[in-house]
């Protein structure tokens, strides 16, 4: 496939109908990985996650954090329950980076971090598949981060962040 029609081709799904198989997902991340880096750090760091349960509580706490922003309406709830039904017959991939230090010469990590997320989601395109970028932050962030064990170093909410530089 030539990167031109990959690039073309890819887009945002929000319902899949079943996930990528171990060798699809294998050939993705080698390609993810291939993403340049600042400083070659290479400094992104994935949770794959595959069970049921654990995707059903991500998908309500994106739920929950669009609600914030998302007019009550039909066509909203609407919305909002894609939001959260898009992490049915998936498989979800978590990206981390470090989290930014005010000095670090190194804090364009999280552009690395995008770089092999954009990766990623064009590797897809060739195997068939289609992907969906999410984030979330705040009080959300730190509920997934620890629904999945996120060690602090990897993941900061800005909050946390203002709190960490006063220190
Ligand atoms: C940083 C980032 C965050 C995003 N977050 C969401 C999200 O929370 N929910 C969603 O449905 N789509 C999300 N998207 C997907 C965008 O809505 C989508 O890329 C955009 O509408 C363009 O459509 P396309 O990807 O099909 O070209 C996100 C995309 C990016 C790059």
């Amino acid at each position: 496939m030539e990167l031109s029609d990959v690039i073309e081709k890819r887009r945002t799904i929000r319902k899949f109908a079943a996930p990528p198989t171990e060798q699809q997902l294998k050939r993705m991340l080698e390609s993810a990985a291939k993403a340049p880096s600042a400083g070659n750090r290479q400094a992104w760091f994935v949770i794959i996650i595959q069970d049921h349960e654990t995707q059903e509580r991500l998908g309500e706490i994106k739920k929950s954090l669009n609600a914030s922003f998302t007019p009550d309406t039909e066509r909203g709830r609407a919305v909002l329950q894609t939001q959260k039904d898009v992490f049915n017959n998936c498989t979800t991939l978590m990206v981390y980076t470090y989290a930014p230090e005010p000095d670090d010469p190194h804090r364009y990590n999280m552009g690395s971090a995008w770089l092999f997320v954009e990766n990623l989601c064009l590797a897809a395109v060739p195997e068939g598949l289609g992907t969906k970028i999410f984030a979330y932050w705040d009080d959300a962030e730190e509920e997934v981060n620890q629904l999945l064990g996120v060690p602090k170093k990897y993941g900061s909410s800005p909050k946390e962040l203002i709190k960490s530089s006063i220190k």
